[in-house]
């Protein structure tokens, strides 16, 4: 009877001990300066982007949409630091730093220096301008606020436009790169058919099947962008899928008074102001410009090949395309596509 008592008591005590401050504190909270902390916790950041990706050409400019904004508005703008980072297509990409602005404040990273700002165009904007595309710009890029207490972030998917070909040797001696699995599996379906297994920027082999038949894989398999999966960089040989996006300059027919070998080739297209094109150029030619040529022409790495864009009696195959006489003998008599860089 007593310990229950004196248990009961003790309970007592202890709710009027804690009750009592507690009740204070959240009246003195309400009335006094508290009232602004409650009322900015309930602010929310926002932050999104307008296009989940964006196209562009190399040498052109690309916008990046990027917008915040606060629920409920606020009546004085706040100073946020804005970051755009970048997470390359290629394999074994490192997210890097492209732009960090605080305020009026701002820092740019590596190959980005000079070619990115920050649009700011309303408030809110956080746009990323970028100038000068580089065929190697394509993949993710992060764009960040950061407020002090919150932190929100969106990203925007960079692609270029061009074309994906199969080669036999490095892409970056033919004015391109490697291509990656989004440009190939964009060029499949565009009709790109191609039987020979090839190197894609992530390590793997792959080939782009539109017209299943007999000596890629049977009529059994379905059309599609077929896998090897990775394959061992110095096991195993394969050609290489190579992207190339629009050129600055212009590749052309150069119309010669008689056939050349590839040492008059080459003198040739020097005494235009230009040199021979590369296999790269050719193929940005006929794809984004639809240069059409019935005639076979050098090329920089010693191959002969004609562009197609009108098929017809005497120009190859019913489909569109770059048609190639593989590498003759340099001493030849051709053509040739000659390249003169510029920006008409
Ligand atoms: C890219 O932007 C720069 C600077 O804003 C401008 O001078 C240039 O004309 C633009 N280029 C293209 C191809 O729109
Ligand atoms: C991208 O290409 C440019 C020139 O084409 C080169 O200078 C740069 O190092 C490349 N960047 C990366 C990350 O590979
Ligand atoms: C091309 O022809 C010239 C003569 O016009 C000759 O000097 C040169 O060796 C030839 N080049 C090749 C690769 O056959």
């Amino acid at each position: 009877m007593m310990i229950c008592c004196l248990q009961t008591l003790l309970l007592l005590g202890a709710q009027l001990v804690f009750s009592i401050p507690n009740s204070f504190f959240y009246h003195d909270f309400l009335n006094g300066n508290g009232n602004k902390e409650i009322h900015f916790s309930g602010v929310k950041l926002h932050v999104d982007s307008a296009q989940p990706s964006v196209f562009a050409v190399t040498g052109g400019n690309a916008t990046m949409p990027c917008r915040f904004w606060y629920e409920p508005e606020l009546s004085s703008p706040r100073d946020v630091r804005v970051k755009w980072s970048w997470l390359p297509t290629a394999a074994g990409g490192q997210e890097t730093d492209v732009l960090v602005t605080i305020g009026s404040r701002s820092k740019t990273f590596g190959d980005f220096r000079g070619r990115v700002q920050l649009r700011q165009d309303f408030p809110g904007d956080a746009a990323l301008v970028m100038t000068k595309l580089l065929l190697n710009d394509t993949g993710r890029y992060h764009c960040e606020v950061v407020d002090g207490l919150e932190d929100k972030s969106t990203s925007v998917y960079l692609e270029l436009q061009g074309v994906v070909f199969p080669y036999h040797r490095a892409c970056e001696e033919q004015g391109s790169i490697l291509a990656t699995f989004t440009q190939l599996f964009q060029s499949w379906k565009e009709g790109l058919n191609w039987c020979n297994a090839g190197w894609l920027a992530d390590g793997t082999v792959q080939y782009p099947i539109t017209q299943p038949r007999v000596p890629c894989g049977g009529h059994g398999l379905a059309p599609g962008v077929r896998s090897y999966g990775r394959r061992h960089l110095h096991l195993h040989r394969y050609d290489v899928f190579c992207f190339s996006s629009s050129l600055r300059g212009k590749v052309y027919y150069l119309k010669p008074s008689h056939k050349m070998n590839l040492t008059e080739a080459q003198q040739a297209c020097q005494e235009d102001g230009a040199e021979v094109a590369k296999v790269g150029q050719l193929y940005a030619a006929w794809k984004l410009t639809g240069l059409d040529s019935c005639d076979a022409g050098w090329l920089a790495d010693g191959s002969v090949r004609y562009p197609i864009t009108r098929p017809r009696r005497n120009c190859g195959p019913s489909e569109p395309g770059v048609r190639s006489f593989g590498f003759p003998p340099p001493q030849h008599k051709h053509g040739v596509y000659c390249y003169k860089a510029g920006d008409e």
